[in-house]
């Protein structure tokens, strides 16, 4: 769906004032986050991207020696963020595709201190209910920080699912991460931002930069939670064509990992009919994501695109499956 023409306006209108610095509190930024959540503004902080945030968790908590659990399939700036801050990575098996409780609580040790759920998680799109990370949450040693990274809230709609905010309302050692990347349109603006408890606010603010967030990401970023409307569409246009593109590859054959958010994870008989069929679409233009690195050679992950384009897809993909 790209961006909200209000975004853009506020990017176009943002371009005059390249040589002040932006402000470093992100003020009316966190405002805007505050009153739309219904939350707390000195709960929060913003990020260059929720990679930046992810990454200040890692570095605030951990250490040397010390361990941050993420699960099998989980998202890889984890491992990133993880072997930057000189921890040590655990990672903990899933069933299904999905994150484990059991599996996470059975890698856990002493020396753990933050445990990374991507929820959704990509490129998988399985999920954890409110009621397994309460669960989670309960089994986890306390000085363990859980990091809901909730990237991909905006597009989930199911009733047992949490962006993850009530349990930082009710757990201290909970925090959550967001993203203006994915529903919002603004990955190359860098814009992303936690909820958390004062305490883990406030060691997160002692190592992040002055000057984190430019100021045409924060004006982009405000007007773009302005303009729900362009969500809600963004919301029934992903609805709509997710299911579309997973209807037809059932229909071609092609397993589908049941997952939210906006896209789809496609399973392939094997990993050369995956890797065949991600030549051939980008040979026809199409660019999908292979995810081979997340252990996943036999799937390609496929988000769902404009009207024309998922049409085309599933085109191009009826072609290959014709003539393989
Ligand atoms: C699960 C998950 N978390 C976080 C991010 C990072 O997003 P950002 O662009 O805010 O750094 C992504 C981006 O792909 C993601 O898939």
């Amino acid at each position: 769906m790209g961006t909200s023409a209000k975004a853009l306006d506020a990017i176009k209108n943002s371009l005059g004032i390249p040589s002040r610095y932006p402000d470093g509190s992100a003020i009316e930024l966190r405002k805007n986050l505050a009153n739309f959540n219904n939350i707390n503004i000195n709960n929060i902080i913003c990020g260059n991207g929720s990679d930046e945030i992810l990454s200040m968790f890692a570095n605030c908590f951990a250490g040397q020696n010390d361990e941050i659990i993420y699960s099998e399939h989980g998202f890889l700036v984890y491992p990133i963020a993880t072997k930057a801050a000189g921890a040590i990575p655990i990672i903990a098996k899933e069933k299904n595709y999905k994150a484990n409780v059991e599996e996470i609580i059975k890698v856990c040790s002493s020396k753990t201190k933050v445990c990374f759920i991507a929820n959704p998680n990509n490129p998988t799109g399985t999920y954890l209910t409110r009621d397994e990370l309460i669960t989670l949450r309960q089994k986890l040693p306390i000085n363990c920080l859980l990091v809901i990274d909730s990237a991909y809230a905006e597009y989930v709609e199911k009733e047992d699912y949490t962006n993850g905010f009530d349990l930082v309302n009710k757990f201290e050692n909970v925090a959550c991460t967001r993203t203006f990347s994915k529903i919002y349109g603004l990955a190359a603006l860098r814009i992303g931002w936690a909820y958390a408890s004062l305490d883990v606010i406030d060691y997160l603010n002692r190592i992040r930069l002055p000057f984190n967030i430019n100021t045409i990401a924060q004006n982009a970023a405000i007007a773009a939670i302005q303009d729900q409307l362009f969500i809600r569409k963004a919301i029934k246009h992903n609805n709509i064509w997710k299911n579309y593109i997973e209807k037809e590859l059932i229909d071609l054959g092609i397993n589908i990992i049941p997952g939210v958010g906006n896209f789809v994870l496609a399973q392939y008989n094997n990993i050369e009919q995956a890797n065949n069929c991600y030549i051939y679409l980008e040979e026809n233009n199409i660019f999908v994501r292979k995810v081979s690195e997340y252990g996943l050679a036999d799937c390609l992950r496929i988000t769902v695109g404009l009207e024309k384009e998922n049409i085309y897809l599933i085109k191009i993909i009826k072609n290959f499956i014709e003539n393989n």
